[in-house]
């Protein structure tokens, strides 16, 4: 029986091994239908409001794809020089624009070349590199903290918390700033929220007024960062598009967007076989070829448990049998989770995981010699195209000189 959860969608009523059953596992799927579908999302917002979405390529940077995406956004967001770069040469004609905690000098001219809006994290930066970048034609802007945290349980994740490095206050903010430096600014920016709804959009947004609102009324644009889920089926399209206007109202300001998730949410997969089952008590375990520590980092960094075709996450409550899903590394902790299965998996089965264009293959690693799953594009038309060909030579260079003496 089909999987009817959203990361599922894009199999429609055919199962797992009939789509992904060619394929050599452990790989990654992007699927182009489900990112042309969120891509078409973040058109209608753009279309609707006059604002402008980029993609944040530290979510999803799988450059093949930003042909693709290109006519439905404004560009790319860019974490530092090597993204700059690649947004830049991947998605041209488009803007770029970058953030980033703190630039090094030896970076920034090139920095330069490739970056049309440069966001600085501190005063302190914006007064080290902002002329530069001013003089360079750039467009200037500074992240703001406006000290309001709309998430809980997620400390990890939440740039408001007290002390933060990240953003500056309005205390920091009137402590440093001056006329020249505030001549430097073209556009504020500011970056809360992680996985949220519009409805803690607008109480940042309410806050940002409440500390940033005269400032915001002599900028150019004002970007809202990251972390809206503008294409989860819940997302309240309606009050975004709200908040953008009165943005725009407020303060006359172009506003940015810059969402990495839900650029490609639910647009890709992970495919995986078994390698063993074993019980050890109460628990059975299965040991697959794909890895959480090393390529599904988050799965253990966030953490959060995965969705997993046909089978549910959690404990087995009367049918069905619960099963630890782990990798095959030395990591103790390298579990992906519990699943609730009819049966037990069996050596050679495929398993698909859900949701897994974002934040994996940027973020992945070859711990314990760990091979890099290959990356496959799944066409419209239901062909796959393989867009790497990972192997021991990604392994070994990434660790010394591969023609020592
Ligand atoms: C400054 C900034 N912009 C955008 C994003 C993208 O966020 P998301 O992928 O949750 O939409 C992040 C994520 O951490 C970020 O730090």
């Amino acid at each position: 029986m089909a999987d009817p959860r959203p990361p599922f969608a894009a199999l429609g009523d055919k199962t797992p091994e009939a789509v992904f059953g060619g394929l050599p596992t452990p790989c990654y799927v992007i699927d182009e239908g489900a990112l042309l579908h969120n891509a078409e999302i973040l058109k209608r917002v753009q279309d609707d409001t006059g604002c402008r979405i980029l993609l944040a390529q530290k979510a999803f940077s799988n450059y093949d794809l930003y042909g693709l995406l290109a006519p439905y956004l404004a560009g790319t967001e860019a974490s530092g020089l090597f993204e700059a770069r690649l947004g830049c040469e991947e998605m041209p004609g488009k803007e770029t624009h970058v953030f980033c905690g703190a630039y090094r000098d030896e970076e920034f001219p090139e920095l330069l070349e490739y970056a049309d809006h440069v966001v600085f994290n501190s005063v302190g930066q914006l007064k080290k590199f902002g002329p530069a970048a001013k003089n360079a034609g750039k467009s200037v802007g500074l992240r703001v903290n406006p000290e309001c945290s709309t998430q809980e349980g997620h400390a990890i994740y939440d740039p408001c918390a007290p002390g933060s490095r990240l953003g500056v206050t309005r205390a920091q903010f009137d402590a440093g700033m001056t006329p020249d430096l505030l001549s430097l600014l073209d556009g504020l920016h500011f970056h809360t929220l992680c996985e949220q709804n519009a409805d803690d959009l607008k109480t940042t947004l309410d806050a940002v007024a409440d500390r940033f609102g005269d400032v915001l009324s002599g900028m150019k644009w004002l970007n809202f960062g990251g972390g809206h889920h503008i294409t989860r089926p819940d997302y309240d399209i309606g009050l975004l598009e709200s908040c953008i206007r009165f943005a725009q109202n407020e303060w006359g300001v172009t506003v940015y967007l810059e969402p990495g998730e839900a650029v490609a949410l639910n647009a890709g997969f992970l495919c995986a076989r078994v390698l063993d089952v074993t019980v050890n008590g109460q628990v059975t375990n299965v040991i697959l070829d794909a890895s959480a520590a090393c390529h599904m980092p988050d799965v253990i960094e966030m953490p959060y448990v995965p969705p997993l075709y046909g089978a549910p996450a959690g404990e087995s409550a009367g049918s069905g049998v619960t099963c630890r899903l782990g990798g095959p590394t030395c990591l103790a902790g390298d579990v992906i989770g519990d699943y609730v299965f009819d049966k037990p998996p069996r050596e050679g089965d495929l398993l698909v995981f859900g949701d897994m264009a974002i934040y994996t293959t940027c973020k992945n690693n070859t711990f314990n010699g760990m091979p890099l799953p290959d990356i496959y594009a799944r066409k419209t038309d239901g062909g796959f195209v393989k867009l790497t060909a990972f192997g021991y030579g990604d392994f070994k260079q990434r660790l010394g000189s591969p023609k020592r003496p």
